[in-house]
């Protein structure tokens, strides 16, 4: 085998990986980067990998990217691993730990995959690029395009996607287009027209978008002291993260950097969780949701383009897929701000909803190593947090106003 191979994840046909696609021209399924881990192995062997930052491209060899290739980064990954001592106590548990990739260079860990998607469309030659977004890809792409002097054309639901995402998507100078109607026709659109209209798609049906985001699990591990997780809980929206995860622990793994991988337990909000379905109801095929909705838009999903890839992530690893209320994400959001001063998106503290939800049934090892992955950051959605909080005190400017209300604290 090839130090890298593009195939199906269904009938395994190999693909040009010099070419652009996201789905097998023979049976229309989803495409993987596979790693050959002999090869890989032969060229970490030196050990020189290990003494370099905690990032993305620490892992260059494990990345579809060849050593002579132009990289367009940013600093991503390398994001703290932050052991919450205030909310594990809250929640009964001994091990508990925040991926907090809400601090990534855009805020959130699209940038992971935008930084090897990006080269790749370099690589391969394109000069624009676009992706459908609930927001965070967007805001993502757009720097990423910008950086590479590429154009991006990205298109977003209807007043439906959260004020600083927005702004990113704008600031970075994307074409920003509002699409009247949810995520899932967007992206429809842009499977449709993306190849007639020469633009790169960089979704997370994109191949090596999914490569770059898999290191986080690989940065897991090597912050765990070379150790997985005994669990790993996960926003699951369109699909692509819960797997790109899976991907890294197995290889980390297979390479023998870890001796164990996590049960991957996917999260999804009420509204919108198609995935859960599956598990709870016992179904082989997705039944989309036709009408998504949540106080979480970055997971206001009905049809994940990757489902079979984080079904099979989720049952693989021995997890599975819950869902949460909106209640719960707020409440969980609050409890990560409050006691341990992480700000995460609602989409961003559905893991630690999840979580506690799985808590409270009873269903969790309570001496378990927990990690609940944080994917954005709570700037992203300042609507949300100034609508769930309590409102500023007004005072009049004297120090006697200041004693009546810090009395009554
Ligand atoms: N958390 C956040 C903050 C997200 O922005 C997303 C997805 C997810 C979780 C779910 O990840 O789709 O890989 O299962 N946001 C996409 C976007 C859809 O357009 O920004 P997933």
């Amino acid at each position: 085998m090839a130090p890298f191979e593009m195939m199906c994840i269904e009938c395994g046909k190999v693909h040009d990986m010099t070419r652009p696609a996201y789905a097998c021209s023979s049976c229309g399924n989803l495409l993987e980067v596979s790693v050959d881990i002999p090869s890989a192995q032969e060229r970490l062997s030196d050990g020189e990998w290990r003494g370099r930052p905690l990032s993305v491209w620490k892992y260059r060899e494990l990345l579809p990217v060849g050593p002579g290739t132009k990289v367009f980064s940013r600093n991503e990954g390398g994001t703290p691993l932050l052991k919450c001592d205030r909310l594990g106590k809250h929640l009964h548990l001994k091990d508990l730990w925040v991926k907090f990739d809400g601090m990534n260079p855009t805020g959130s860990f699209k940038d992971r995959g935008m930084t090897v998607g990006i080269t790749t469309a370099k690589e391969l030659g394109m000069t624009m690029v676009t992706c459908a977004s609930t927001g965070n890809t967007s805001a993502s792409l757009a720097a990423y395009a910008g950086l590479a002097g590429l154009k991006c054309v990205v298109l977003i639901p209807e007043g439906k996607v959260a004020l600083g995402k927005l702004a990113q998507a704008m600031m970075h100078g994307a074409k920003v287009v509002s699409v009247k109607g949810n995520f899932d026709q967007a992206l429809d659109m842009v499977m449709r027209a993306s190849d007639s209209l020469g633009m790169y798609v960089l979704n997370s049906v994109n191949p090596f978008r999914v490569e770059g985001q898999k290191t986080a699990a690989y940065e897991v591990c090597d912050q765990l002291g070379g150790a997985a997780p005994d669990m790993l809980y996960i926003p699951v929206g369109n699909g692509g993260n819960s797997a790109a995860y899976w991907k890294g622990f197995r290889e980390y793994e297979s390479l023998g950097l870890a001796d164990s991988h996590p049960k991957i337990m996917g999260v999804q909000a009420a509204g919108a969780a198609p995935v859960a379905a599956m598990f709870s109801d016992g179904l082989d095929t997705l039944v989309p949701v036709a009408k998504p909705d949540t106080v979480a838009t970055a997971i206001r999903i009905g049809n994940p383009a990757n489902w079979k890839k984080t079904v099979r992530a989720l049952r693989d690893s021995g997890g599975s897929c819950l869902t949460v209320t909106d209640d719960e994400i707020l409440r969980a959001q609050r409890l990560m701000a409050e006691l341990e001063g992480i700000f995460a998106e609602p989409a961003g503290a559905a893991a630690v909803a999840g979580l506690a939800k799985d808590i409270e049934s009873g269903t969790v090892d309570r001496s378990s190593r927990i990690v609940c992955v944080s994917t954005g950051h709570g700037l992203k959605d300042p609507d949300v947090a100034v609508a769930n909080s309590e409102k500023p005190v007004a005072v009049e400017a004297s120090v006697d106003a200041l004693r009546k209300i810090v009395e009554g604290l």
